[in-house]
C-alpha cells in the first residue's frame, strides 16, 4: 500500500472553534473579527498607484537566476536596514520567498533529521509545523511575564542537549510584543556561543515599535559571537504579504558566516524559488513600504489609544504593556477555560478572538487581539469580550 510520509501526518480535522465558526457563517449572522492578521484585508489604504507602477517597472524582465538574490535588490534591502541605524553589507544577505522559506533553509543548513532547535513559547505557532515538515523537533522554552515578557535563560538552557543546533528570537515577540533587552541578548548570545548554537531571531515586526524611547534591541545584525540569521520580509516590514519576498542576514564570526552562505547558496539554487518580478519591484516596494507601515502605524496606534478608555470600569481585565507588533494580550479572569470562553465569544457574542492556547501560553485566561482590526470594530470587539469576562466567562 501507498505509504506517506509522518511528517505530513498532522491532524487536519476542524478544532471545536474552527467548526462554530463555519457553523456562524453558514448562518449569516455577523462577526466582529479581532484576529485579521492580513494587513492587505485590514481595511488599510495601500498607495497602489506606486504599487503598480514598480510592478510595471517588471514588464519583460530577463529571467538571470542568482540563487542569493539580485545584488541590487539586496542592496536595497541593505540600505532598508540602514533606515533602521544598522549596517549590513549585501554580501550577507540573501532573498527567499518568505520568511517561512527563510527557516526551511536554515533547517536544512543546521540540522539532520532529529535534531531540535529551541521555540520560545508563547510564540507564533507556525514553528513546530516548519520543524516537522524538515524532520526537526521543535523544543519549546518559556518567555514569562513580571511586568513585562522576558526570555527565562534559566529554563531555555536546561532546555539545550546534544541534538540541539539552533535558538530562534522573536524580536518583538509575536503575540507579546516584546523586544529583547540588551543585556537578554548578551546572556543569549553568550549562552549560544558556548554550546555551539546558532541564533535565529525573527525580525519580522522589529519596524513597529511602540515603546517610545526604552533601550531595547530591534536587530541582531551585529557582530555577535555567536553563528546569527536575521530574518525579515516585504510580509510585516512593508505590509506585502502577497509579494513573496523574505531576507535573511548571515551574522558572526567570519568563517562560519562564510561557510553558511556558501552552503544556503546550495539550497537557494536548488530551488531558485524568488520570482524575479517582485526582485525588479522590490527597490520600489520598500520605498512604497514607508507609506504602508505608516498607515499600519496609525491603525495600531489607534487601537492601542482606545484601549485604556475601553479597560475602565473592569478592574479584573488586565491589558498587558505592549512594546511592539500586531497584537494585544488581555489577561481575563479564569472564570472559565479559554476553549469555553472563546466558543461562547463566538456563539453569544459574535466575536472572534485568538485564544491564548494558540499561541502555547501556559496559563488559561489570555486571549489575543489584532491591532490590525478597523479602530470601530476593535472598541466593539473589545468591549464584547470585557463584558462576556464581566459576567462570568
Ligand atoms: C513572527 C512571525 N514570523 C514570520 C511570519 C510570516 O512571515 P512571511 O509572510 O514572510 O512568511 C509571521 C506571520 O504572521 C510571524 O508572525
Amino acid at each position: 500500500m501507498t505509504r506517506f510520509s509522518t511528517r505530513t501526518g498532522r491532524n487536519l480535522e476542524p478544532n471545536g472553534l474552527a467548526v462554530e465558526l463555519a457553523r456562524r457563517r453558514v448562518s449569516g449572522a455577523p462577526l466582529v473579527d479581532l484576529t485579521v492578521s492580513n494587513p492587505t484585508a485590514a481595511g488599510i489604504a495601500y498607495p497602489t498607484e506606486r504599487i503598480a507602477a514598480a510592478l510595471a517597472l517588471t514588464a519583460g524582465a530577463v529571467y538571470r537566476p542568482d540563487a542569493r538574490g539580485l545584488y541590487r535588490v539586496r542592496e536595497a534591502v541593505s540600505a532598508d536596514y540602514a533606515r533602521r541605524g544598522a549596517s549590513v553589507s549585501p554580501e550577507r544577505i540573501m532573498l527567499t520567498a518568505s520568511t517561512s522559506e527563510s527557516y526551511a533553509f536554515l533547517f536544512k543548513l543546521l540540522c539532520d533529521p532529529g535534531d531540535s532547535v529551541l521555540v520560545p513559547v508563547p510564540s507564533y505557532p507556525l514553528f513546530e509545523h516548519l520543524a516537522t515538515l524538515e524532520c526537526v523537533e521543535a523544543v519549546p522554552y518559556p518567555l514569562v511575564y513580571h511586568g513585562s515578557w522576558r526570555l527565562d535563560l534559566e529554563a531555555l538552557a536546561r532546555a539545550i542537549d546534544a541534538r540541539c543546533r539552533a535558538v530562534i528570537v522573536v524580536n518583538p515577540n509575536n503575540p507579546t510584543g516584546s523586544f529583547l533587552l540588551p543585556e537578554e541578548l548578551e546572556r543569549l548570545s553568550a549562552l549560544a556561543e558556548r554550546h555551539g548554537l546558532a541564533i535565529v531571531a525573527d525580525e519580522v515586526f522589529a519596524s513597529y515599535d511602540w515603546s517610545g524611547a526604552r533601550d531595547l534591541v530591534h536587530e541582531l545584525t551585529g557582530d555577535l559571537p555567536a553563528l546569527t540569521f536575521c530574518l525579515g520580509g516585504l510580509s510585516k516590514a512593508a505590509g506585502l504579504p502577497q509579494m513573496k519576498l523574505g531576507w535573511m542576514v548571515t551574522g558572526g564570526p567570519a568563517p562560519l558566516v562564510e561557510a553558511a552562505l556558501r552552503r544556503l547558496e546550495l539550497v537557494a539554487d536548488t530551488f531558485l524559488s524568488v520570482g524575479t518580478p517582485v526582485q525588479e519591484a522590490a527597490p520600489a516596494l520598500l520605498e512604497a513600504g514607508a507609506e504602508i507601515r505608516g498607515r499600519i502605524a496609525e491603525r495600531c496606534l489607534a487601537n492601542l489609544r482606545a484601549l485604556p478608555e475601553l479597560m475602565r470600569g473592569h478592574p479584573a481585565c488586565e491589558v498587558l504593556p505592549v512594546e511592539g507588533g500586531w497584537s494585544c494580550v488581555l489577561r481575563l479572569p479564569r472564570t472559565c477555560g479559554d476553549e469555553e470562553r472563546v466558543l461562547e465569544l463566538v456563539r453569544e457574542d459574535g466575536v472572534l478572538v485568538h485564544p491564548g492556547y494558540f499561541f502555547d501560553f501556559a496559563d488559561e485566561g489570555y486571549v489575543v487581539a489584532s491591532l490590525l482590526t478597523n479602530p470601530t470594530a476593535f472598541r466593539d470587539g473589545i468591549g464584547r469580550v470585557l463584558a462576556r469576562a464581566g459576567s462570568g466567562c
